[in-house]
């Protein structure tokens, strides 16, 4: 009987002394975290320390907040909802042309790199041309693809060009937001045959009402720009008609959302305008001079140019198709 006792005493005793150095172990340990540690943070502190957020980098953490947090124990306060970022619409007059989606290309090129912009190009055409639509489905970006043909009589050299265009783009704007409340936004009208610098978009994203800038190799010059003193326009920088009342490009002006729909009546004009008054009969409708909030540094840096695709040499095409395959261009 008691020889019994003491193998089962000895069977169970290398078990129980495991089961204890387990409990104690464990007890030491720190416990583990829910998330791998990145051991490459400096901001983990040691053994049980506490955890602050990786994203070093990141835009919306500088130093400074890194430094609070890092200095906050206990419970934090959720942090504060950044404002949305106001969407920039950029609006695309385009017509089919040897170039065309070659223009579209570079264009998509530097939009895909900007935050929050939703692409609206209008075609010139009576529907939507299939390059344009398998281009856009291809594009990677938020866009709206519209249509409306320039009626013949319009389309005479030394007419302005792009009216329609551009009031489709105008029109879809206003009947997006009739019924919601106006998200923050901008507008700005972008030729798909002009280039244009990042920086731009983060200067016209905080556009209030209606913001200007200088615009490169434009109206015969190296670039036109608004005069400015004291932060407000004052004038302009013009080697073409400076009486104009904006005597700005189309490419040098954005809008904000809330001006556009204020505004439903304001439209790029056919009727009564003259060659070259399209953007100051615009403006005109929406804003005046003094409120203008000058951009770039005041009107002294070049972010876009009206760069112009030079004619495109096609005399040996062939006047029927010869390949053996077809190839979109
Ligand atoms: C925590 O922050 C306060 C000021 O907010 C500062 O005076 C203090 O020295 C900081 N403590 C540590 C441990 O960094
Ligand atoms: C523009 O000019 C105004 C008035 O001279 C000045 O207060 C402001 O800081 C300038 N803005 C920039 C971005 O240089």
């Amino acid at each position: 009987m008691k020889s019994v006792l003491f193998s089962r005493f000895f069977i169970l005793l290398p078990w129980i002394l495991i089961v204890i150095i387990m409990l104690d172990v464990d007890t030491r340990r720190p416990a583990p975290s829910l998330t791998p540690r990145p051991y490459f943070s400096p901001y983990v502190a040691g053994r049980g320390g506490a955890r602050l957020p990786l994203r070093r980098g990141s835009p919306d953490s500088g130093p400074g907040r890194g430094a609070q947090k890092r200095n906050q124990s206990g419970p934090q306060p959720p942090p504060q909802p950044e404002p949305p970022l106001p969407t920039i619409y950029a609006i695309t007059p385009t017509y089919s042309r040897p170039v065309q989606k070659a223009e579209l290309t570079r264009l998509a090129n530097t939009f895909r790199q900007v935050a929050q912009l939703h692409w609206i190009l209008v075609e010139d055409a009576a529907a939507r041309s299939e390059l344009v639509s398998r281009f856009l489905a291809r594009a990677g970006l938020p866009s709206t693809h519209l249509h409306v043909p320039t009626p013949r009589r319009y389309k005479r050299p030394g007419l302005p060009r792009a009216t329609e265009q551009r009031n489709a783009g105008l029109a879809w704007l206003r009947q997006r937001h009739q019924h919601q409340r106006a998200q923050p936004g901008v507008l700005f009208f972008a030729d798909d045959d002009n280039t244009y610098s990042l920086e731009l978009f983060q200067e016209m994203r905080t556009t209030r009402k209606v913001s200007v800038w200088p615009v490169g190799l434009v109206g015969g010059r190296r670039y036109e720009r608004p005069l400015v003193e004291n932060g407000k326009v004052v004038g302009w920088y013009t080697g073409w008609r400076a009486d104009r009342p904006f005597a700005i490009d189309m490419a040098g002006f954005a809008v904000s959302l809330q001006v556009i729909l204020s505004n439903p009546k304001a439209v790029f004009k056919r009727h009564g305008s003259q060659p070259g008054m399209q953007e100051s009969d615009f403006l005109k409708q929406i804003t005046t001079v003094e409120e203008l909030e000058p951009k770039a540094n005041n009107c002294t840096k070049v972010l876009v140019w009206h760069t112009r695709t030079e004619k495109v040499n096609l005399a040996n095409e062939p006047k029927y198709h010869l390949d053996t395959v077809k190839i979109e261009v």
